[in-house]
């Protein structure tokens, strides 16, 4: 079978992670764009790629791809995925838009040209929550869950850009909880958030507590910290708890999937380290293999996209609420008709 021809635009802090998951799985990486050339330059000597672009349209112009792999921040992402429409499968990283219109708009887009649009959701695919998905067939209907998300890792050494964003807690990782929180659970039909500006070096509210209902009657709780102190350190850990009709179901510190029922002894969850990879980072960076891994399966025809741009339309609903929520202090209904094409 020949390799599928990959495109990478945006050579920055987290698109090393992409480059070396697809040179795990053996995926061919045939160019990497980015607006400053000495990027794109640098990631194609340091993973032996073929050509190096500034200009995104030119790249895929000339290169014709099967993936394009997009991992820019979040203002360049409408106009990058309506660029790339037409290739078989586009990849965006989160946040996938900072409106609901644009998040519609790059929908349409791809649905119009063919393609299979997908966003970079990689925390639904970290092992302890494929592992917790697939144990909650021992449940039966859920009813409860918990997701928590605090650390005091200095986020900022890597992604500075962060720390001028208004609601960084809620936008960086509040969107990744909220769809394992569709995923784990189902639909979201209100919210109810407080927010928090913890860090005084930074200028956005860097924690949150969001209280999610479910469309099924589930209720969910949501929180997460940029700024909690303690020692060792989560980072990058999300703890969980799933309670249902049949029984509860619990992720802990130092990856452990613990099943609450009598004579059970905890299984361990914890990620592989990748060959490439390092601790603490493991968490994520296998997650970023699996993700791809997914990604190569939808380009074959093999499965669906985990998430698709349609889906995580509802996933950007739930946050956008969340903050709006946070702002007027009252529960907001997450308008699925706002949400725009499921
Ligand atoms: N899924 C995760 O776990 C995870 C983790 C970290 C970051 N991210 C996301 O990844 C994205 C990138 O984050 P980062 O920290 O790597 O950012 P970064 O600023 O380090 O890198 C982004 C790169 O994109 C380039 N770029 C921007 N617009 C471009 C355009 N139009 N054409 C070509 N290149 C362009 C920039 O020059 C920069 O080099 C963000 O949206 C962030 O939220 C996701």
């Amino acid at each position: 079978m020949t390799r599928p021809r990959i495109a990478l635009i945006g050579c920055g802090f987290f698109a090393r992670n992409h480059m070396q998951a697809w040179a795990e799985l053996g995926a061919e990486v045939i160019a990497v764009c980015d607006r400053d050339l000495d990027k794109a330059d640098g990631f194609a000597r340091d993973f032996s790629v073929a050509r190096s672009y500034q200009d995104a349209a030119t790249m895929l112009a000339e290169q014709r791809p099967e993936i394009v792999d997009i991992a820019t921040t979040v203002t360049s992402h409408r106009a990058l995925v309506e660029l790339a429409a037409g290739v078989p499968v586009v990849v965006c990283q989160k946040p996938f838009a900072e409106t609901l219109a644009d998040a519609a708009a790059m929908v349409a887009a791809c649905d119009a040209k063919g393609s299979m649009l997908l966003v970079h959701e990689n925390f639904r695919w970290q092992k302890p929550f494929r592992l917790l998905k697939a144990a909650m067939t021992e449940i039966g209907v859920p009813r409860f869950l918990r997701l928590s998300f605090r650390h005091g890792h200095d986020i900022y050494f890597n992604q500075p850009y962060l720390a001028e964003v208004a609601d960084l807690a809620l936008t960086d990782v509040g969107l990744h909880l909220f769809d394992l929180a569709r995923f784990l659970v189902g639909d979201v039909a209100n919210v109810h958030c407080r927010t928090q500006r913890l860090n005084p070096h930074v200028a956005g509210r860097d924690a949150f507590v969001a209280s999610l209902g479910h469309a099924s009657g589930a209720v969910s709780s949501v929180e997460c910290s940029f700024f909690t102190q303690r020692d060792p350190d989560l980072f990058p850990q999300t703890l969980a708890l799933v309670e249902g009709d049949g029984g509860t179901l619990e992720l802990t510190a130092g990856y452990r999937l613990i099943r609450h029922r009598a004579g059970t002894a905890p299984e361990n969850a914890e990620p592989d380290l990748p060959v490439w990879g390092a601790r603490p980072w493991h968490g994520i960076q296998e997650s970023v293999v699996a993700f791809q891994a997914h990604v190569l399966d939808v380009l074959a025809g093999r499965a669906e996209p985990q998430p698709s741009g349609a889906h995580n339309i509802g996933t950007l609903a739930v946050t956008l609420a969340a903050i709006r929520s946070a702002s007027i202090g009252q529960v907001v209904a997450v308008d699925q008709q706002e949400a725009g094409p499921r």
